[in-house]
């Protein structure tokens, strides 16, 4: 259990340094850094819908006394057919991380996305090799759903991936 205070809360002009930086600086993201991206697209798009898009979104992770540990992220999906289901994503700065703070926030975000949208499905995908997002997704009340292989190209070669469900009916651990 983190010491920590935890919330989620919008993204405020402040938070686009570390958007930035996200984009930037060589592995800072950790295993989904695919190379540099365009460090002034953070601002278009808080410009746009300041990250609350009815499509996707973007809320800060705040701990403590109103420090910036990192976001969770959303978007909507589909399998090719009308129905959708939502993707989640997160990122913490290093030195937040395995304090006990990205489990709880991604069960915060699938709580909040349960109760202001009507979807029934969050899915969330992984690296084989990142054992702490494994965990920290059941812990949030997700299951395994399979490996899905060959699915992106990331450090040069191509990659399997690990994909993940919380259904609305499943429990929230919190
Ligand atoms: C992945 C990430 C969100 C996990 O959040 P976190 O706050 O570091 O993890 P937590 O402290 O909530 O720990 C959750 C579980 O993972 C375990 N864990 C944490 N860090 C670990 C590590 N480096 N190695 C192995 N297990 C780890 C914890 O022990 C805990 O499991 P347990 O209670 O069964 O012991 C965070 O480390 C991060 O932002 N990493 C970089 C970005 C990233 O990988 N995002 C996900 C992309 S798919």
């Amino acid at each position: 259990m983190s010491e920590h205070s935890i919330r989620l809360r919008p993204v405020v002009e402040e938070d686009l340094t570390m958007f930035r930086r996200f984009a930037t600086e060589p592995g800072l993201v950790g295993l989904d850094w695919t190379g540099f991206k365009d460090p002034q697209e953070p601002a278009r798009r808080y410009a746009t819908d300041s990250y609350l898009g009815a499509e996707s979104g973007r809320l800060m992770v705040e701990v403590g006394e109103q420090v910036a540990a990192g976001f969770v992220s959303w978007a909507l999906r589909d399998f090719g057919g009308p129905t959708k289901h939502w993707e989640i994503g997160i990122v913490l700065l290093p030195e937040w991380r395995g304090h006990g703070i990205g489990w709880r926030a991604q069960a915060m975000l699938c709580d909040y996305l349960f109760t202001h949208t009507p979807l029934q499905r969050i899915q969330a995908g992984t690296h084989p090799e990142n054992i702490a997002e494994q965990r920290s997704l059941v812990k949030a009340g997700f299951q395994l759903e399979g490996v899905v292989r060959a699915c992106e190209f990331r450090d040069g070669r191509w990659c399997d991936g690990y994909l993940y469900s919380r259904l609305r009916s499943d429990p929230s651990p919190l």
